[in-house]
């Protein structure tokens, strides 16, 4: 029986991260790397993606990064591409890679629509598929970390409207069973986390909006996520300590989900 310090081991994997240059993306780039795993960061800036390499280097943490748009599909080919002739292998994917767009849904701008829809599901899609089909499947297995959302299990309040990031965070809820299902023969464990409210670029607005200390006390925890509230699970899907768990979600909220029923 190993220990838990050795199940929790991440040396000689590798982990790619969609949008891992800043926010809960790096958050969990720096759980993977700290447990020993390579990290490949990938988002379009590649400005912001040297200052986080470099910050994950700083940490002792093998990183490197490609800078491609999650959206594209020629990009997502080209990222699993890159990442395989660079690094070798990928054992752990987190698709993570995602916007939202604040509309009332009778006014929300289709092209606005399908930019939530194609970054926060489509490319979620596409790239466990080019990860999986060139080297999880063939090479005996992986793990998949998709972020989906407290906002994808429930509607938002009414004065909080995003049909689209509902939506899409829904769909990935249900795409993590689906694939898990599928690929639990090819020994791939797929998995998805709900974060709540984390002070993020992405959460920056609702934050101004609604106040920090308003959407906090909605919380049990009567608290925001913080930079080390997703390194615990990430690491737990991510490691041996999780093997035996597949197509789950844990909401990572303070709580707020349990009030709200989802
Ligand atoms: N913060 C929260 O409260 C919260 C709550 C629940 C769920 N989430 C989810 O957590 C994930 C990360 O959000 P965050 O709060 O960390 O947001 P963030 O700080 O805005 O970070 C988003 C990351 O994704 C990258 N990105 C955005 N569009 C991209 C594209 N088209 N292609 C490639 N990379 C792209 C960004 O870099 P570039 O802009 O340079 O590409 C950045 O690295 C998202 O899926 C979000 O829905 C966040």
């Amino acid at each position: 029986m190993r220990t838990i310090q050795q199940l929790h081991d991440l040396q000689g994997r590798t982990a790619l991260v969609t949008g891992g240059s800043r926010g809960l993306g790096l958050q969990m780039a720096h759980a993977l790397g700290e447990a020993g795993a390579r990290v490949m960061l990938c988002s379009r800036k590649a400005d912001d993606l040297e200052q986080a390499v470099a910050e994950l280097q700083a940490g002792g943490i093998d990183a490197r990064w490609i800078a491609a748009d999650c959206a594209v599909e020629e990009d997502l080919r080209r990222l699993a591409d890159q990442t395989l002739e660079r690094m070798g292998r990928i054992d752990i994917l987190v698709n993570n890679a995602g916007a939202s767009w604040a509309a009332p849904a009778q006014d929300y701008p289709v092209a606005a629509w399908d930019k939530v829809m194609n970054l926060n599901i489509r490319g979620y899609f596409i790239l466990s598929q080019q990860v999986a089909r060139r080297w999880m499947i063939p090479n005996g297995g992986g793990r998949i970390i998709n972020v989906a959302s407290i906002s994808g299990l429930g509607a938002n309040p009414p004065d909080m409207p995003m049909i689209a990031y509902n939506t899409s965070k829904g769909a990935v809820v249900n795409f993590t069973r689906a694939l898990a299902s599928e690929w639990g023969q090819h020994h791939i464990n797929v998995n998805a986390v709900c974060p709540g409210f984390f002070p993020s670029k992405l959460s920056a607005g609702a934050l101004k909006v609604f106040g920090e200390d308003t959407l906090a006390s909605h919380a049990p925890l009567r608290r925001l996520g913080d930079d080390e509230d997703l390194k615990g699970i990430t690491l737990l899907f991510a490691s041996d300590a999780g093997k035996h768990i597949t197509g789950q979600y844990l909401a990572v909220d303070g709580g707020v989900s349990i009030v709200t029923g989802g």
